[in-house]
């Protein structure tokens, strides 16, 4: 019925104006308490076998939203209702700012994948930490921050910025995240490298603990799936090396790879990220790699081009202890995490594994 609905009308919609009107019904579904329990019941029920723990938190399952869906903290609920285990939101930055000019979202719907290049907007780390310090939660969901810089402070101040919407909403963040590998903000990327790295999740560590000192927000980094193998190894090390709680891989690509021919050209020509199908190969062999270098040391995300349950399922035995989705969900529509969680829990009673997290890894810790 979805898959009708999205042929009909948001299809014929601007991305982005369908994208806001979804989201405005799923708001205002979690207002009506008959409505959202009734649609949480249907969307979101719960398998016991998935439940799932990372760095110190309890979920429902490991499946969780991406970041950018819910840029500044207003449906964690609505998405907590549609069946998502844990909700990022963001990117936010240190101020407010309103991303690129429009157009900037692409829907590929042959290749099931968009292209974006909305480059952060967001109503700055203020106005989303007052947003959540007044928040009264309808469901209970770990609620992860990511954030990012604003774009116009520079690159040499970038750690000031991070710092700042650190100190303003490390106490609302179940995890917080340093997102280092948006395309879409000029230079952002080469943040991604050790030298830069490791002065600014250091920062961040710092200005976590200061401002939460009675409990240690756990920190991630969240990278791109254009770095070379061997940057990747070496965003591992420094991860581990610095006590962080987790690796998010990957983010969207710049790269062009793994599309078929039924797009239209000069959509595919669109700068920005691409999500989706196209990149589900390349993210899982980040993870992969990841996984091979770091183990059980540390917390990995799996998240790029997951379609459905199989993909969920794979990301976990290549080393996830959670994966994330949005573009998909796009094209699935709200049935998404029911379907995801339905295949997983059957996936796992036919498994070797007596529990989800026995299968973390199993693929790379295999002899071959
Ligand atoms: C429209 C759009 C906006 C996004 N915005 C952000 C963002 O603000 N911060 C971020 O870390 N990732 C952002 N992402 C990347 C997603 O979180 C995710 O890493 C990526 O889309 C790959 O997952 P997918 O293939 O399931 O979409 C965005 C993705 C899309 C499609």
């Amino acid at each position: 019925m979805y898959k009708l609905f999205f042929r009909l009308v948001f299809q014929r919609m601007d991305p982005e104006r369908a994208h806001h009107l979804a989201f405005r019904w799923i708001r205002l579904a979690v207002r009506v308490p008959v409505l959202r329990t009734f649609v949480a019941a249907v969307l979101a029920p719960r398998h016991k076998e998935l439940r799932t723990e990372a760095f110190g938190l309890r979920m429902h399952g490991p499946f969780g939203l991406a970041a950018g869906f819910d840029k500044n903290a207003v449906a964690i609920d609505g998405m907590s209702m549609l069946g998502f285990d844990h909700v990022e939101i963001g990117t936010v930055t240190g101020e407010p700012q309103p991303g690129n000019p429009k157009k900037r979202l692409f829907r590929l719907v042959p290749d099931r994948a968009l292209i974006n290049r909305m480059g952060f907007n967001n109503d700055g780390s203020l106005a989303v930490a007052r947003r959540l310090a007044t928040r009264t939660p309808v469901f209970r969901t770990v609620v992860g921050v990511n954030i990012g810089k604003t774009k116009v402070v520079p690159e040499a101040e970038a750690a000031e910025d991070y710092v700042k919407s650190t100190e303003r909403l490390a106490a609302h963040a179940d995890y917080l995240v340093v997102n280092v590998s948006s395309p879409n903000t000029p230079g952002l990327r080469n943040l991604q490298s050790t030298e830069a790295l490791r002065p600014l999740l250091t920062a961040v560590r710092e200005a976590a603990d200061r401002t939460v000192p009675g409990r240690r927000v756990p920190l991630l980094v969240k990278i791109a799936p254009d770095l070379a193998d061997e940057d990747v190894d070496a965003v591992a090390d420094l991860a581990v090396e610095l006590g962080l709680d987790g690796i998010i891989a990957t983010n969207t690509t710049i790269a062009r790879e793994g599309l078929g021919l039924a797009s239209e050209p000069a959509l595919v020509k669109e700068a920005g990220g691409l999500s989706g199908a196209p990149l589900r190969a390349r993210s899982l062999e980040v993870l992969r790699r990841l996984y091979a270098r770091v183990g059980d040391r540390i917390v990995l995300v799996g998240v790029g081009g997951i379609q459905d349950a199989e993909d969920a399922w794979q990301r976990i035995l290549a080393g996830a202890t959670l994966v994330q989705g949005y573009s998909a969900f796009v094209y699935e529509g709200p049935f998404w995490g029911r379907a995801i969680h339905k295949g997983l829990a059957a996936r796992l009673r036919t498994s070797p594994y007596a529990t989800l997290a026995d299968a973390v890894g199993a693929d790379v810790r295999k002899p071959v």
